[in-house]
């Protein structure tokens, strides 16, 4: 069977006022739109009968969202994998093929980022077909985004297309380069981004773990030794998963393995990492304006105003996000998107 395995541990910190620790923007309906991030993912799964009920790992903490959400789908609940404290994704996805190899079964498991966003879920589901059968015969599946700037946040892949169905085999994957390295990258136009979606068996994820991380393997097997079952929910071990490393799957595994395999990826995905990210996917007016909720512009340009509680009105400016809650307001420069990060941290060291 395949296994839907959903990452929903992040915080989100750049996309404050409305992305809080307590509420991270997973578990938002940040475009305006009915469903959340987590709903979004898994609305655009193929409901192919061939899908087992997804897998969620989240942190603790966040917990009733998750179930709350899942139920809200009239999602089968499928198991919620709870983490005392985050240890990023390598540690979570180990966790997942863990689970679903206790019981002797080794699935195709589809890990998905819960805060992405994919506009043409029909080139989606087309690029994901052809990834489970690459996984099929053993390949670490990734899912190549052609790359637009030189972005540092994101993961770089080299591959090459070698024969018909074979996908294209990873040369090289360089997760965050520096800046003058992405720029390199872009010019060359030989790289693709990683979108941070992939598709493998569960033991061949657990193969290459063992490999190139084991100590992260060895960790998340102790926490996986004694787990709590509570409800829906099952609790990994706090003192063995704190003991664990903090890497990304990135890092650990795919800059690593020689098993990589990419397929393209042209869907609209967007990683909406940021709050000029959800301008440059939004609804532009013809001012290239974005407004999510009561908002008003008069001679405004290029702006993106979200309100949640009041009237918003913007008026002769040009290049600002406004976000309105009911107990804070961001008002930034476009291009300084990524400064919020500053405030998140000034204020958790004010306490
Ligand atoms: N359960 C769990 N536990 N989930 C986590 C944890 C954790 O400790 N840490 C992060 N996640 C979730 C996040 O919520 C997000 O959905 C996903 O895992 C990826 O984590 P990010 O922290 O957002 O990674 P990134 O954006 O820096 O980089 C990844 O995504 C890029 C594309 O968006 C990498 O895969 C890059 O290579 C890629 O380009
Ligand atoms: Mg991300």
């Amino acid at each position: 069977g395949i296994i839907p395995v959903i990452l929903s541990g992040g915080a989100g910190t750049r996309l404050w006022p409305m992305s809080r620790q307590h509420f991270p923007k997973q578990f938002l309906p940040l475009t305006g739109q009915a469903l959340t991030m987590l709903q979004a993912t898994l609305a655009r799964l193929p409901d192919a009968s061939a899908m087992g009920a997804p897998v969620v790992i989240c942190n603790d903490a966040h917990r009733f969202l998750v179930a709350e959400q899942l139920r809200q789908m009239g999602n089968e609940p499928g198991q919620i994998i709870l983490e005392p404290v985050g240890r990023n994704t390598a540690p979570a996805v180990a966790l997942a093929a863990l689970e679903q190899t206790a019981s002797g079964s080794d699935p195709i498991l589809l890990v998905m980022p819960a805060d992405h966003l994919v506009s043409n879920v029909e080139a989606f589901q087309k690029a994901l077909e052809e990834a489970v059968s690459l996984a099929e015969q053993g390949g670490l599946i990734t899912f190549g985004v052609v790359p637009t700037e030189p972005h540092t946040g994101y993961g770089y892949i080299l591959a090459e297309r070698t024969q018909e169905g074979l996908g294209a085999s990873v040369k090289a994957f360089v997760e965050k380069p520096d800046q003058a390295t992405a720029e390199d990258y872009l010019a060359s136009g030989d790289y693709y981004w990683n979108s941070g979606m992939f598709v493998f068996r569960a033991s061949v994820y657990l193969e290459e773990l063992q490999q190139h991380a084991p100590d992260i393997l060895e960790a998340c097997r102790h926490a996986m030794a004694s787990t709590q079952v509570d409800l829906d929910f099952l609790r990994v071990d706090r003192e063995a998963f704190t003991a664990c490393r903090s890497e990304s799957i990135d890092y650990a595994v795919m800059e690593k393995t020689s098993r990589a395999v990419m397929v393209p990826l042209e869907a609209g995905w967007s990683d909406v990492g940021s709050w000029e990210s959800l301008w440059s996917v939004g609804k532009q007016n013809g001012d290239g304006n974005v407004a999510v909720g009561d908002v008003m512009t008069v001679g405004a340009r290029n702006c993106y105003v979200h309100s949640n509680h009041r009237l918003v009105a913007a008026v002769g400016v040009e290049d600002l996000i406004v976000v309105e809650t009911s107990d804070a307001v961001l008002v930034m420069h476009k291009d300084r998107s990524q400064d919020v990060k500053e405030v998140v941290a000034r204020l958790k060291a004010e306490g």
